[in-house]
């Protein structure tokens, strides 16, 4: 596929899925007790190696080639800036940023996100800023549990506290993201229609020069309280929802 020819996610799924409300609430109410891998302990301690323990944190989640770390880091010269993907390959392609100038307040770690923010919300740490962006679709209806909202490392998401963002180009997508992230923490987030003007990740300068429509979901979490239990939700485990004012 060429440059600027790129599609959208093509899906007989049009709108929300119809099990995601349910598959939510049960993975809210259910601890996820997956063991964690080794080499994603490892990637913690190396991504908070660097920290002072007082900047503030940055999270770039499924940061690929890491354009939009590095664009964070120098953006937030204050703060420690974690880009974290599964792939070495693609962040070992950081072209074109010679080490010389990688900005200093940045990590790289190679680690599955699946451990990574669980261990990130086991040390009690918070985020100030928390990107999303353009994760995997999966856009068959079967591979609704790929989807980030429909994992049962969800709920720890919001654990992590300060200001979340999600950019996609499924619309389909960002309607989930929002409703699952709104029945856990009782308030479903507002998105829109996004131009990529600001060309943060290849992804985003592909699909904007392909003259598709983005969009960007932007939420402050502010202060979740981490209680051991999975995320914002109920004591019960329910999923909450208040009505839209
Ligand atoms: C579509 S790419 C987007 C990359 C980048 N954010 C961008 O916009 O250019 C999705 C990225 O998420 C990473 N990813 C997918 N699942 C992951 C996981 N479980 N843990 C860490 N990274 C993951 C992939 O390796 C890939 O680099």
């Amino acid at each position: 596929m060429s440059y600027a020819n790129s599609k959208i996610p093509s899906s007989a799924q049009v709108g929300v899925h119809e099990h995601l409300a349910r598959l939510v609430g049960r993975h809210a109410g259910t601890p996820f007790r997956k063991p964690f891998a080794d080499y994603n302990l490892h990637a913690v301690d190396q991504a908070l190696a660097g920290w002072d323990g007082r900047a503030e944190l940055i999270l770039d989640a499924g940061c690929g080639v890491a354009h939009s770390t590095i664009a964070l880091a120098r953006a937030h010269p204050e703060a420690w800036v974690i880009g974290v993907d599964q792939s070495a390959e693609r962040l070992e392609r950081r072209k074109p940023y010679p080490a010389s100038l990688m900005p200093d307040n940045l990590v790289l770690v190679r680690a599955d996100l699946v451990d990574f923010w669980r261990l990130l919300s086991a040390r009690g740490l918070r985020l100030a800023r928390h990107f999303i962006l353009y994760p995997n679709p999966w856009p068959k209806i079967g591979h609704l549990g790929r989807r980030w909202h429909a994992h049962p490392v969800f709920p720890t998401i919001p654990t992590l506290g300060g200001s979340l963002e999600l950019r996609t180009n499924w619309r389909v997508y960002v309607e989930e993201f929002s409703l699952a992230l709104g029945l856990l923490i009782g308030r479903e987030p507002t998105w829109e229609d996004y131009d990529g003007a600001e060309g943060l990740t290849p992804f985003e300068r592909k699909y904007r020069d392909s003259g598709q429509t983005l969009y960007r979901l932007f939420v402050e979490l502010g202060d979740i309280a981490l209680d051991g239990s999975r995320s914002a939700v109920h004591a019960s485990g329910q999923c909450h929802r208040e009505s839209h004012q």
